[in-house]
C-alpha cells in the first residue's frame, strides 16, 4: 500500500464531512473491487478526492469528475500524490456522453454525484460497464425519498440490472448485468 496515500486519506479522514462517503461504504466498495478485480474506475463526484484516493490503493485507473471548479482544484491537489487517479473538471451527465461515444468501459462506476440526477447517472453508466463490472450507488438510505421522488428506484427497476441494498447506515445499492439484462435487450432487439 502507498503510504503517501494512507497517510492523506487519513488527512482526509480528520475532516471528514456529511458529503464524504463513509468508512462503512467505502470499506465494502473496496472489499467488491479487491474480490472482483475492479481495476478501472469512473466516479461522478470527485468532492475532495477522499474516495478517489481510496480507490487508487485498489484499482489500476481512477478516473473521477467534478462539476464546481473550486472542489475540482482541491481534489486534484489532494491527489496529486496518486499517479492512477484523473480528476476532471466536467459535467458528469455530459463527459460521460463522450464516454460512450469512444467506446470507453469501465470496471466499476461510483454515483455519488447531485442526488437529483441519480437517474440520468444512472442511464449513462450502463453502457459504460463492462459485462462484468459493477455500479456503485452510495446515498440511498440517507437520500431514499429524494432518490424516490426523481424517479430514481424506477430507472433502476427498468433497467434490468440486478442489485443488492446494502443495508448501511447511509445506504448504498450495487448494481450488474446478469442473465436478466441480457435476455431483455435480446428481447427488444426482436
Ligand atoms: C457527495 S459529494 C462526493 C463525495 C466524494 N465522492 C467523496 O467521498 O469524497 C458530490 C460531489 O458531486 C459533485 N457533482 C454534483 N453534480 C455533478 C455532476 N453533474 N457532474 C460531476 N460532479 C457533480 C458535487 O460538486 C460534489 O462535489
Amino acid at each position: 500500500m502507498d503510504s503517501t496515500i494512507l497517510q492523506k486519506i487519513k488527512e482526509l479522514e480528520l475532516e471528514r464531512t456529511s458529503w464524504n462517503v463513509t468508512e462503512e461504504n467505502m470499506n465494502i466498495m473496496l472489499n467488491y473491487c479487491r474480490q472482483n478485480d475492479l481495476h478501472r474506475l469512473l466516479e461522478i463526484g470527485s468532492f475532495n478526492g477522499y474516495s478517489a484516493l481510496n480507490f487508487a490503493l485498489i484499482c489500476e485507473e481512477v478516473i473521477s469528475l467534478e462539476i464546481e471548479e473550486k472542489r475540482f482544484m482541491e481534489a486534484t491537489n489532494n491527489c496529486q500524490i496518486a499517479k492512477n487517479i484523473k480528476i476532471i473538471l466536467a459535467d458528469a451527465n455530459e463527459y460521460m456522453k463522450q464516454l460512450i461515444t469512444k467506446k470507453e468501459l469501465f470496471d466499476a462506476i461510483l454515483i455519488d454525484g447531485n442526488n437529483s440526477q441519480y437517474s440520468n447517472y444512472l442511464t449513462l453508466a450502463i453502457p459504460l460497464i463492462k459485462d462484468t463490472g459493477m455500479i456503485f450507488i452510495d446515498n440511498t438510505v440517507s437520500h431514499k425519498d429524494r432518490l424516490e421522488k426523481k424517479g430514481f428506484f424506477e430507472t433502476l427497476q427498468k433497467s434490468n440490472l440486478s442489485f443488492k441494498e446494502l443495508n448501511t447506515t447511509k445506504g448504498l445499492i450495487v448494481a450488474f448485468k446478469t442473465r436478466k439484462f441480457y435476455a431483455a435487450q435480446n428481447s427488444s432487439k426482436n
